[in-house]
């Protein structure tokens, strides 16, 4: 496309019409847009502040023989560099597994493992004593791959096996059985605002951390073990995050720490905040996977038998890597139902940083397998993979692997929704056509279904709790487990308070999460921030609702059975409105000294897991949606172009459609940045190639399909979902998965004897290899 098309759309895009009302509610976006938005960075520096550099491993395993820093600590202006001996608790920081220290001991695992802290008044102080610091490693050797890891047996967790039917005795029965490989690569989160964090002294021995964190608990938790302190003398604050998309999860707690270490050893404010390389060196990704599939089908096409093994790059510490490998488990067969799976997960330990939780959390690897799987089968039957994929659609009734069984599946009803209302028929007629006449340009399509679990697969982390406080003057306080990082969670809190005292939500002010109002939460992550935290809202938002009804029966009503409600700010009884309304309502309840706060807690009903034997019921429900997805390639270069994505995405009832429409276009966008540009490199020593945005791709404006539209499948099931509007972090991310088949299904038009790979990204030179191999 030119150029000035291309600024067309931009500009169209521009011009969009803004959805306002309730239903577009963006409680952050003012912010953002004028700037006035508060990130860590952006808190006013108090006095005697000292700015924290990390000097971290320039191998990536080895045994440290000798550090050497006093020089770098008579720098002018450094304060005092802290190594692992400087830590008064534990040094440690793993949260499944204590696995990983905080600063490196005796032996580095990885490049960019930290090592000392540098402490000085100014970061320029800072900077030149890191380049003072001599250290002495003697090298030993580097694993980069997984497979190598595990022939070598190097594992950071017990392997996983997920079983239904019988696999092995299916295949025997199957008239067609394929084989091979698929490879998926990591992915950069490329948050805008890197990891960071500021931290004081307080009395009582304590601290307060202000961070950018997924987890604020996390970060508590993990500080208090490396200061040998109690939990209730660690205070975790977090305003917003610029972006986290899973990076900030467990990876937030490092920084965190560091801070918190230093404001309590000297007692002085510490900010520790990593700039762009510094975070793309020391921090982990989303998980590189290498996995073999085998895959049978009968002769009418039922795809009755699936065995696959996953090899995971858990990098050098567990980190989250054991429960994004059992996510990758949960989600092995995607849409399908298959009644013979067998599945085998291994979490591998290479010498990379620690790779961690990405949006989607292991479930796109395992999703990328299995449409791999079914491609390979297609493409050697010479159908379609449509035709195989929409066969084996799950229904109700039928068993996942794990024991789950499937209610209200809206799989085939996305489906064929989509295929439908887009005219599946036409577009593949209109790509044969171009195809036709066009030498050296080649269009592919292809669908990608997805089905993803809500719920912490580790169901002792489905809970949540809020705080609700009416002030005196009728305006209202809330504050939640769920931080904010752009995916619009405050806009749904507002709503949720707002809709259950029926008041308007310019009366509602979202606080900070903090874990000295909420404690004890579980990170924001898993699609499950609004759900947990919103019902926890809600039940608090009804206890007080409670006290004002039972108020306004016997001191309004004058105590006769009567219906009451509040709506529209105004008190209703029998449907007939009085004289009350919100605001003064509220001050006659406080004058009869009536509780206007209270604390709400939910914890997901119904689902369980029994890791002993894989089965259970891990997710309160099921998301589901499918999106076409067209690119067309230039067969001369092997650049290409997402033409056109077209999903339909089971929302259920969306309270925001603004902020899940954004969700699900931003998560496209992120999902089709991993599978083509995104190349995450390390060369064999374990360092980092792709190490700035000048060597690492993202997509941006000009990447980002000509065409993207998201159509919301209005379901009104029974669902666990906060008012009936499901989850909507991660599942749309999935739908990116389709690039990759769409841009390889145009490389083989071109080239039928291509031999590219289940491997991606599919870039551009990968494209170009596999249009001109024999
Ligand atoms: Mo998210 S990948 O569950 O932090």
């Amino acid at each position: 496309m030119l150029l000035d098309e291309k600024d067309k759309n931009i500009k169209q895009l521009q011009s969009s019409p803004p959805v306002s009302g309730a239903g577009g509610l963006n409680a952050d976006a003012p912010g953002h847009v004028t700037g006035k938005s508060i990130y860590v960075d952006d808190i006013p520096m108090m006095e005697g502040m000292v700015f924290l550099k990390i000097y971290d491993s320039p191998v990536a395993h080895g045994i440290i023989k000798a550090v050497d820093y006093t020089t770098a600590e008579q720098v002018d202006g450094v304060v005092k560099i802290f190594s692992y001996k400087d830590i008064p608790g534990e040094n440690q920081i793993g949260g499944i597994v204590a696995d990983e220290t905080l600063l490196a001991d005796t032996e580095v695992h990885f490049c960019g493992q930290p090592i000392l802290i540098i402490a000085a008044e100014n970061e320029d102080a800072a900077e030149e004593a890191i380049h003072k610091i001599k250290i002495e490693i003697d090298a030993l050797p580097v694993i980069t791959d997984p497979r190598v890891a595990f022939a070598q047996n190097k594992l950071l967790s017990p392997s996983r096996k997920f079983k239904i039917g019988d696999a092995a005795s299916a295949f025997t029965q199957c008239k067609h059985v394929f084989e091979g490989t698929a490879e998926t690569n990591g992915q950069e989160h490329l948050y805008l605002e890197t990891q960071g964090a500021y931290a004081y002294p307080t009395e009582h021995d304590s601290v307060k951390i202000f961070s950018s964190t997924q987890g604020p608990t996390q970060v508590q938790r993990t500080v208090a073990r490396v200061l040998g302190v109690s939990m209730n003398k660690v205070e975790v604050d977090v305003s917003r995050l610029g972006g986290g998309f899973g990076g900030k999860e467990d990876q937030a707690s490092a920084w965190g720490t560091m801070a918190a270490l230093v404001a309590y050893i000297l007692k002085r404010p510490a900010k520790c905040i990593l700039q762009r390389m510094e975070d793309m060196r020391m921090t982990g990704k989303r998980n590189p996977y290498s996995s073999d599939y085998k895959i049978g089908l009968d002769e009418d096409l039922n795809i009755l038998a699936y065995e696959t093994t996953f090899y995971q790059n858990g990098g050098a510490a567990a980190d989250l890597s054991p429960a994004i490998l059992e996510r990758t488990l949960f989600h092995c067969t995607n849409s399908y139902f298959i009644p013979n799976v067998t599945a085998t997960a291994h979490s591998c330990k290479t010498n990379l940083p620690p790779n961690t939780a990405f949006r989607g959390f292991g479930g796109p690897q395992g999703m990328f397998v299995i449409e791999a799987a079914i491609d390979h089968a297609a493409k050697s039957l010479g159908i379609d993979a449509t035709v195989i994929q929409r066969k084996n659609m799950m229904d109700d009734g039928n068993e996942l692997p794990y024991g789950q069984i499937i209610k209200n599946s809206e799989a085939r009803n996305c489906w064929d929704e989509v295929t439908g209302k887009y005219d599946i028929g036409k577009i593949r007629n209109d790509i044969i056509d171009f195809n036709a006449k066009n030498d050296f340009r080649k269009k592919g399509m292809a669908l990608m279904p997805v089905c993803f679990g809500i719920s912490f697969t580790n169901t002792m982390m489905n809970h949540a709790r809020a705080l609700v406080h009416v002030y005196s003057d009728g305006s209202v306080g809330v504050s939640t487990g769920a931080v904010e990082m752009g995916q619009g969670v405050n806009s749904k809190m507002i709503q949720v308070a707002a809709k259950t005292f029926g008041i308007s939500t310019d009366r509602i002010k979202l606080e900070t999460t903090n874990t000295t109002r909420v404690a004890n939460t579980s990170p924001s992550a898993a699609s499950s921030t609004a759900d947990l935290n919103g019902k926890a809202l809600l039940h608090a938002c009804n206890q007080v609702n409670e006290r004002l009804h039972a108020f306004i029966k016997t001191e309004i009503a004058g105590n006769i059975e009567c219906i009451v409600e509040i709506r529209d700010e105004r008190v209703y009884i029998n449907d007939e409105a009085t004289v009350y309304n919100w605001k003064s309502l509220i001050q006659q309840v406080f004058m009869k000294r009536i509780n206007l706060s209270a604390k709400g807690h939910y914890s997901t009903p119904v689902i369980h897991f029994d890791k002993t034997i894989e089965k259970g019921h891990p997710f309160a429900y099921h998301v589901y949606g499918t999106a076409i997805i067209t690119a067309t390639v230039d067969c001369l270069r092997g650049t290409y172009e997402i033409d056109a994505v077209y999903a339909v995405h089971d929302a259920g009832t969306s309270i925001n459609h603004a902020v899940d429409l954004g969700q699900c276009e931003g998560g496209i966008v992120q999902g089709i940045g991993w599978m083509t540009m995104e190349e995450v490199v390390y060369n064999d020593e374990g360092r980092l190639l792709s190490n700035a945005l000048s060597t690492y791709k993202i997509p941006d404006i000009y990447s980002v399909p000509k065409e993207l539209t998201v159509q919301f499948l209005n379901t009104d099931k029974n669902n666990l979902a906060i008012l009936k509007s499901k989850a909507v972090g991660e599942p749309p991310l999935m739908y990116g998965i389709g690039a990759f088949f769409a841009i390889r299904n145009a490389v083989i038009t071109f080239n039928p004897a291509s031999t590219i790979k289940y491997n991606a990204p599919i870039t551009p030179e990968k494209v170009l290899m596999g249009l001109y191999n024999q």
